[in-house]
């Protein structure tokens, strides 16, 4: 069973533990906030599929968020559940079973989803019929990653159209993700690439504007990019969310700037083999390594020198002081796919636990 850990000491916690230093999160909360929706005159739907917490979805609502988006039908109901009115599923929803959930949970929240291809619309057509509903989608454009999205301007168009001229679907308009450009080393290469990507979503609703469809949104960006696209016109709203962790995913890889660390998994010293070398008591069930190395707060002379399920081997300066049971701090390499090996997050501030938010969408994955 979980005790409660809030009033706790961060220094009593047992480890591993996942942390959220909350005065590091307010900072990087305000500093996305003003980018996008101050400085760029754009709204803010961060993406909620690293962190699955209504609680920080309800913190990023009050930064001045519209909604959250998600990845997964599932995760929609989690917060539409918690009283998030406006949510995207940035995802193409296929098969019946989610087509109707999809239906069902317009009675208790906008939840828009996206398309790229004619033959996903009788299916999410019948589904609104059937739950006496109307579901708004977006055209997903390829505008650079090569996953999803149609390929050109007029196949986006035909789509539109398509949707537009079918009962059941709101035509609401378009997205794409300029997720190939996150971790382009050059800051001008980098603007240039967004640029390039967005100027596709900027062709592609003077083409619905021109055939008389609607086009009231226009939806990109992640945390590795939206410092750039939060300054250009085509888009309407940003979805950029995991940057709230400042990662080494974001810190390191896509290079944000003035993101600070908040995030950590708190780990224990169980052993000390050799002077060089010292054993944590957490590995990849614990944290993800994903685009990045995680670091040890403090310990930027430390490496990971080898990651197991459970153990991590760090190769530290002979002189490291570290003793057996000593706790550290550690900053994961991806929050996303950090948040999923937990159950809880544990909110803190002054060295004490203030929250114990449940991570509810671990496991929505349908
Ligand atoms: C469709 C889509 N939008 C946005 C993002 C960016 O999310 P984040 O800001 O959490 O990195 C992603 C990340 O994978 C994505 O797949």
């Amino acid at each position: 069973m979980l005790l409660s850990p809030v009033g706790q000491s961060l220094e009593s916690l047992d480890t591993p533990a996942l942390l959220l230093d909350l005065d590091a999160l307010d900072h990087n909360i305000a500093l996305m906030a003003e980018r996008i929706i101050h400085q760029g005159g754009k709204d803010w739907r961060p993406h909620a599929k690293a962190f699955k917490s209504p609680a920080i979805a309800h913190l990023l609502r009050q930064a001045g968020a519209i909604g959250v988006t998600v990845a997964k039908v599932s995760e929609a109901e989690i917060f539409a559940a918690s009283g998030i009115a406006d949510i995207l599923i940035a995802n193409i929803v296929v098969g019946p079973t989610k087509t109707a959930r999809l239906a069902a949970l317009q009675h208790s929240a906008c939840v828009t989803a996206t398309v790229d291809h004619p033959d996903q619309l009788p299916a999410l057509a019948e589904a609104a019929r059937a739950a006496g509903s109307t579901i708004p989608l977006l055209v997903d454009l390829d505008i650079g990653l090569h996953r999803t999205g149609v390929a050109t301007t007029e196949a986006a168009l035909a789509l539109a159209d398509r949707i537009a001229h079918t009962p059941g679907l709101q035509l609401a308009g378009l997205m794409g993700y300029e997720g190939h450009a996150l971790a382009i080393p050059d800051p001008e290469t980098k603007r240039s690439t967004i640029q390039a990507a967005i100027a596709r979503l900027a062709e592609a609703r003077a083409a619905f504007e021109c055939a008389g469809l609607p086009c009231p949104i226009v939806s990109a960006a992640g945390s590795g990019s939206y410092e750039v696209t939060a300054g250009l016109p085509a888009v309407t709203e940003l979805q950029a969310g995991g940057g709230i962790f400042g990662c080494m995913y974001y810190l390191e890889l896509c290079r944000v700037t003035r993101h600070k660390p908040a995030l950590f998994v708190l780990v224990s010293v169980i052993s000390r083999p050799a002077p060089d070398r010292t054993i944590l008591d957490a590995g990849r069930k614990a944290f993800s390594n994903h685009g990045a190395e995680p670091t040890i707060e403090g310990h930027p002379d430390c490496r990971i020198r080898m990651l197991s399920a459970e153990h991590t081997t760090i190769e530290n300066p002979r002189d490291t002081e570290w003793k057996i049971g000593q706790k550290v701090k550690l900053i994961p390499g991806y929050s996303d796919l950090t948040f999923v090996l937990h159950d809880r997050v544990l909110g803190h501030r002054d060295g004490r636990v203030e929250t114990a938010w449940p991570i509810l969408g671990r496991g929505a994955l349908q």
